[in-house]
């Protein structure tokens, strides 16, 4: 319909609960939401099941104890609380914990087939940092199994599947969030959703950066309609740059190269033959966990210790042919096909890539819930869980735990408030107008110029270790990508158009790119997934906050902090060693 007053014609779908994101998070909460008698739409940017999740490859952590029989929810607790340098919000590390065993069980009544131990449990490998052998796999597939398996239990869910649409802003009543707008990807027509609830699911960031495991959709577009609508940021200079990406052919620099290869006993190698994780982690060596690995990883290569193409050596040929080709024979196809490398015979060149943001829309532990009434984020959209730095295999345990409580958020939430769907057109036509100003303009530049920059200009000044003066370039750089995508050009219609598509995706992806830098620039200290050169140690007072940034009323960033939430004593007594300021392995 076209509307007389804004004149902007519309589609209208109207749900419960509407979930933007269809990985695991997205499909877990949809689950949930539907389960509890809710009439719910999910929202695809691509296709269903076409998520970050599946780079999750090495598998998902949970202490269900069948390959360590010692394991159990306190010990992973532990961990992760120690793998986040104690940022994380305890609560979600408590219940990750307790709950993610549940999670595997019923991924398994589900139809999930995971690897078995001889006597026909589901298997499970040592991941980095992990105490024990925790991470249920599939081989070297498990986000993929995850994904088919929520899949299938999601489209006998009853779920309104919205694919090929792009939500570009959230829709508020006051001061509730009752809606979504967008546009189908393929005609460009303008689409909005009424909801009682919005549940977002969007993953992370990683297309702010040039070498990257995320593919297009990692805009961050969850963090920044979260923010433009009043949610708060946190933590947001903490970045997780994996540290085995492929580093060469060029055009798939950043792939995943799991980090199952180093817990199937892969062996890290500079140029001179020589173990590198020996000086720096001698305990853990390869399985120290990924922000030390990423960093000594570098240090090697700045040193010139590095491989041809500018990575380092790793390999798993001492394994023997059977073994690789049965645990990884994902990374054995990959290797060979785009790099011509026999991983049976001999080393792969690896380096780090960015692959996670600790960092997203701040949520309230138990319900997912955001400061605005009615949404609710999960899994890496949010932040919290994961403090400093996360482990391996703990994403796709988060995505099932929170997930599953976003869906029950969604559902109290609707229950006790009984919230409408009311949107003004006046909200719906600012919607629309702020998407199509691109086309107004024909003296602006090429979105994707713009987004080149962006990604060298974060890569450069930061990527794994930031210093205050570039951190000041980047914030000043920043002002000037601001004012070029502000009058950004893009030619043609709204059908079909990705230059379109990415004019909309540079505004999210530079509000993204400013928190992490200006967060950067705040914390002068180095801590898991955030390093500063000129501050390169803890600090007790950045021990004690996390970092927030939300919008002002002029529409500038405001970036401040706030007191991590106390931890019960039981919960510190489980953690060994000094709670608050973990001893530097390195
Ligand atoms: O290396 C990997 O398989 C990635 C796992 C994860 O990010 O959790």
């Amino acid at each position: 319909m076209t509307n007389p007053t804004s004149n902007v014609a519309y589609e209208t779908h109207e749900h419960d609960v509407l979930v933007i994101g269809a990985g695991g998070a997205g499909l877990r909460a949809a689950i949930e939401a539907s389960a509890l008698g809710l009439k719910v739409g999910l929202v695809c940017k691509s296709l269903l099941g076409k998520a970050h999740t599946v780079m999750a490859e090495g598998g998902c952590a949970a202490s269900m104890g069948y390959v360590d029989s010692a394991d159990g929810w306190k010990t992973h607790f532990k961990d992760t609380m120690h793998g986040g340098k104690f940022l994380n919000n305890f609560r979600m590390a408590q219940l990750h914990a307790q709950e993610a065993p549940e999670r595997i069980r019923e991924l398994e009544r589900w139809g999930a087939v995971f690897d078995r131990t001889p006597d026909g449990k589901i298997s499970q490998r040592p991941f980095g940092g992990h105490t024990y052998r925790r991470l249920c796999h599939v081989g070297d597939h498990t986000g993929l199994e995850i994904i088919r398996t929520l899949q299938d239990k999601g489209v006998h869910s009853g779920l309104d599947v919205y694919m090929e649409a792009t939500i570009t802003d959230l829709l508020k009543d006051g001061d509730r969030v009752s809606g979504a707008f967008g546009y189908w990807r393929e005609s460009g027509r303008f689409v909005v959703f009424k909801a009682k609830a919005v549940i977002l699911a969007t993953g992370g960031i990683g297309r702010a950066y040039k070498i990257t495991s995320n593919s297009w959709e990692y805009s961050g577009d969850g963090d920044a309609m979260a923010y433009r609508a009043g949610a708060e940021l946190m933590d947001m200079e903490f970045i997780q740059f994996h540290p085995t990406g492929m580093v060469w052919p060029n055009g798939v620099r950043g792939l995943l190269v799991t980090e199952a290869v180093r817990g199937e006993g892969g062996r890290l190698y500079n140029a001179l033959g020589e173990r590198f994780m020996e000086k720096v982690d001698p305990k853990r060596m390869e399985l120290s966990t990924r922000d030390i690995v990423s960093k000594a990883i570098n240090k090697e290569v700045k040193e010139g210790r590095g491989s041809p193409h500018g990575g380092v050596f790793l390999d798993i040929s001492h394994r023997g042919a059977e073994y690789i080709l049965k645990k990884l024979p994902g990374m054995y196809r990959q290797l060979l096909e785009f790099a011509d490398v026999d991983i049976t015979k001999g080393p792969m060149e690896i380096g780090p890539t960015t692959h996670y943001t600790m960092g997203g829309v701040r949520v309230e532990a138990e319900s997912t819930m955001t400061k605005v009434p009615g949404l609710f984020a999960a899994g890496e959209v949010a932040a919290g869980m994961h403090g400093a730095n996360r482990l391996g295999g703990n994403s796709l345990s988060d995505l099932l735990v929170f997930g599953r409580r976003a869906g029950l958020g969604a559902y109290e939430y609707i229950k006790a408030n009984n919230p409408s769907t009311n949107l003004s057109e006046e909200v719906i036509a600012a919607a629309a107008k702020r998407v199509t100003k691109c086309f107004d303009s024909d003296s602006g530049e090429n979105p994707y110029t713009i987004h080149k920059e962006l990604q060298d200009m974060m890569q450069a000044k930061v990527g794994i270790v930031r210093t205050e003066a570039e951190l000041h370039e980047a914030i000043e750089a920043l002002k000037g990508f601001r004012a070029r995508v502000a009058n950004v050009s893009v030619t043609g219609s709204r059908q079909f158009n990705p230059g379109w598509h990415l004019a909309i995706e540079l505004e999210n992806m530079l509000t993204c790119a400013e928190a992490v830098a200006r967060c950067a620039l705040q914390r002068t200290e180095s801590r898991g997934g955030h390093t500063r050169e000129d501050h390169p140690e803890y600090h007790p007072h950045w021990s004690t906050v996390n970092s927030v940034a939300s919008q002002d009323q002029d529409g500038s960033m405001n970036v401040g902090e706030i007191p991590l939430l106390p931890m019960p004593e039981e919960l510190k007594a489980l953690c060994e060693g000094e709670v608050g300021i973990p001893k530097p392995a390195a």
